[in-house]
Parts: C-alpha cells; structure tokens; sequence
C-alpha cells in the first residue's frame, strides 16, 4: 500500500479542502486494508449502474462501453495482484474509481452520477453477505450429509444418552448424531431467511434522499439479482440488519458446531474413549508422547466465540446510530468478514472429523447399560405390567436401583427375590425390558430412538441432501 509524501487534497472529494489530512487520520478513516474484499461486488455494482445510467440516457452508449472495459481492466489487475491500493484513497470504491479516470479518463468520473458510497457499500456488502450465506449454506448442507451417512451407518449402536452429563437412558448414536442434522437444518433455514430479506437492492437510494436524475432501479436491482429496489432511502444506506441477521445466523450455527465439538472433546478423553479421531484431525504433545489431542474439535469450539463476539460487536455499533450513514458503519465489514471465515473452518473441520471419527462401539454399548439406564424402562414395565400409577412406578423403581446400589449389581442384575421384597407382584418378565436393546428397540413414539426409527430418519435425510 503506498501513502504519498505530500499530503494533498483527497482528488475525490477535494474540492473544498486545500490540505491534506493528519497521519492519523488517514489511518483511522481508511478501509482499503480490509474492504478491498469487495472488489468484485463492487466492480458488479459500477457495471449495473453503468449500464443503467446510459439506458435512462444520463450518460452516453460511448462512456458506458468505455466505463465497462476500463472496469473490465481493473478486475484483471487486481485479480493478477499488480492493482496498487492506496490507503490515501480511503477505500475500495474510491481506488477503483480513481484507477477507472487513470484508465479512462472523463468517462470514469461520469460513473459516480445519481449514486453516494452510501447507498454503493451497502449494494457491496449485500451481495458480499449473500454470496457468503450461498457458500456458508453449501457447507453446512455437506455437514449434515457427513452426519446422516455416520447415523445411517450407527442407527442402531447403542450409547448412553445424557441429562446434566449424567448417564439418563440409552440412545443410539446414530440418533445422536441426527440430533446435529436437525440443528443444522435450522442453520440452512436461518440463513435462507436472512437471505430472502437481504435481497433488496440499495443502489440509487444515493447518499440518504434518493436523487434527481431519472434513474432506473429495477433495472440496477434484477441486474444484480435482487428482487426489487429498497424502499426507503434513508433506510437503504443506514440499515445493516443484513449483517446482524447473517451473524446471528453464524452464531447460532457455530453454537450448534461447538457443542458436537465439546462432545467430541469429551468422547476423545481417555476416561470416555468413546470415539478416536485419527491423525488426520489430532496433534501431538511436545513433551508428553502419549498424547493426542483434539486440536480442531478445540478449535471450532473456541472459534465460536469470535463469530459470537462478532454478532455483540456489530450490534454495539449500530446501536446508537441515528440516521442516515454514520462512518461508525464502516466498522460494520471485519466482523462480518471474520465471522464467514471462521465458520468457513469451522464447517470444513466438523465434516472432516464427522467422517473420520471411529466410535467404539463396544465401549459405548457397555456404558449405555450402567448407571441404571433402563430404569425408566423399569418404571414403565411396572405401569404396563402392574396398572401402577407413573409416579408410584417412578418411587418403587427408585427403591429398586437403591437396593442394586447397595449389591452393586445393575437393574438387569438385581436376583428376582430382591425385586419381589420391593414389589411383590414382580415376575420374572421383566428382566425382557432391562436390557439395553430393549430399551432403545422399544422407543418407538415419533422421533424416538428406536433403530428402526433411527434408520428411517437417516435415509430421510440422505434423500432430502443428495
Ligand atoms: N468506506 C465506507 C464504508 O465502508 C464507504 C462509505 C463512505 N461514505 C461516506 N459518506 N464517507 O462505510
């Protein structure tokens, strides 16, 4: 990035202004170090607005061909590395704007007519945010495919399913996993709806009134494919609700993302070892050979917190905006654009370690069976079995896992004469229930964990993804 010597008049804007600005307030005010992310919707931009411009007959057919390929000309070079970005022209649009007029001369300053950078970022950034949410809702759509291939895969491998991390009844991992599936598919349909919403074009709303000159907006709007022109002026350039629903949606996500990665965590610990990753998602210790540590599972986890921190910053900066533009919203791109790339990552590590986890089944199934799981089971049979009331059911089981405790046996393991002291009308059916694979076999209520259940959900899922 080069910064002249001489401070002079910003050649944009410098009409008025005879010096140039402090040091300070160059850096301060300048963008380009992150906003030249927008080239290409920029670029996007000026060409519709071109094209417009000459069709209402504010500029001719000549200055548009001739603003189209000095745009053209800009693109490559700044997609060949070689377009010199300067901090003292503030920001993407007024660098591609001043390398237009180098290119083309006259021609180029005729392009900034019946538009503001006001109403030109907030079309930028639009369509920044909703090509993010088409590449964000890709990624999360191959998520959910890792995750229902993994469930279709374990519909029927039982594991402890967990309240308050506490051992509470056996589930399967494949249901688990579709649990994932399901937030995930929230995800999608948030990020669809902010998308809808977002799809409103801003360009000619100018700096906050709107302008004089007769300008098309629907024809800039479709050309850029949004499904109509902004309504209000004042609304258009100073609204960003755009970015804070995306972000929202990206917190959500990420939340969703770092709550398996906690899980993974979890898992991978030596005292769970309920699944390994391979070396492909691990690191090693320096000091410690032994170790293999979840690095990435971490990582998703931590990084969530940034995209949250993202979400709370951006919305601690519009808060007191009055209207129309405030230069506060240029604040609004590095959050937004941070956020994308880490749930980017974020996407791209879970998918991978979604399809490299091996779960230990064996491990798993053991531990769905202790810490009483099938009590409810338990509970359940005395109701069907018994005619007990639920909640009696519920105290006498309570009595029975007591007694087990006390002979440290599990429920499956509790003789039928220790029963019958607690309950004398138990027989000897009920043992039929206590079982893991009864447990889960026999949840069968909608959106229950039973294996059959469990298949069906996933080939669902694989059939709606494919
Ligand atoms: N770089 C500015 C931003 O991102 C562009 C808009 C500047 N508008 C202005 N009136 N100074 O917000």
């Amino acid at each position: 990035m080069t910064k002249p010597n001489q401070p002079s008049a910003n050649i944009q804007w410098g009409g008025r202004f005879s010096g140039g600005p402090a040091d300070i307030m160059q850096e301060i005010n300048a963008s380009i170090g992150f906003d030249r992310k927008l080239w290409r919707q920029d670029v996007r931009g000026s060409l519709a607005h071109a094209s417009m411009l000459a069709h209402v007959g504010v500029i001719s057919a000549e200055d548009k061909v001739a603003i189209a390929d000095g745009l053209a000309g800009i693109a490559a070079e700044i997609e060949a590395g070689t377009f010199a970005f300067t901090e003292a022209l503030e920001d993407i649009h007024m660098n591609i704007e001043a390398r237009l007029t180098d290119r083309i001369g006259e021609a180029g300053k005729r392009l900034h007519t019946a538009r503001s950078r006001n109403d030109q970022v907030a079309t930028d950034f639009r369509l920044w945010v909703r090509d993010a949410i088409d590449g964000l809702s890709a990624q999360i759509t191959d998520v959910m495919l890792a995750m229902a291939t993994r469930a279709a895969e374990f519909a029927a491998a039982p594991m402890p399913g967990f309240t308050h991390l506490q051992t509470a009844q056996p589930v399967t991992f494949g249901h688990h996993l579709l649990a994932y599936v399901e937030m995930l598919s929230r995800d999608r349909g948030r990020l669809a709806d902010a998308r809808a919403r977002l799809n409103e074009c801003p360009l000619g709303s100018a700096a906050l009134a709107g302008t004089s000159f007769p300008i098309d907006r629907q024809m800039t709007a479709s050309a850029l494919g949004f499904d109509r022109p902004t309504a209000n002026s004042l609304d258009a350039v100073s609204d960003r609700d755009f970015a804070l629903e995306f972000l929202g949606a990206a917190a959500i996500c990420a939340m969703h993302l770092s709550r398996f990665a906690e899980e993974l965590v979890i898992w991978c610990s030596a005292p769970y070892r309920f699944v390994a990753l391979s070396d492909a998602f691990t690191t090693g210790s320096s000091i410690m050979p032994q170790k293999r540590n979840p690095d990435a599972a971490e990582l998703v986890r931590a990084k969530t917190g940034r995209i949250t921190g993202s979400l709370v910053g951006l919305l601690t900066v519009m808060k007191g905006l009055p209207l129309a533009y405030a230069k506060d919203m240029q604040e609004d791109k590095e959050p937004v654009f941070d956020a994308a790339e880490a749930l980017a990552l974020c996407l791209a590590a879970i998918a991978g370690m979604a399809r490299d986890l091996t779960p230990d089944l064996g491990r798993m199934a053991e531990f769905a069976g202790s810490g009483f799981a099938t009590a409810t089971d338990l509970a359940d049979w005395l109701v069907r079995a018994l005619k007990l009331p639920f909640r009696e059911a519920h105290h006498v089981t309570g009595r029975l896992v007591a007694r087990a405790e006390a002979l440290g046996v599990d429920l499956a393991g509790l003789p039928l004469a220790d029963m019958q002291a607690v309950e004398p009308r138990i027989d000897a059916s009920v043992f039929a229930v206590l079982s893991v694979a009864a447990s889960v076999g026999s949840r069968t209520s909608y959106g229950g964990t039973a294996p059959s259940n469990v298949a069906v959900q996933a080939a669902r899922w694989l059939d709606a993804l494919r």
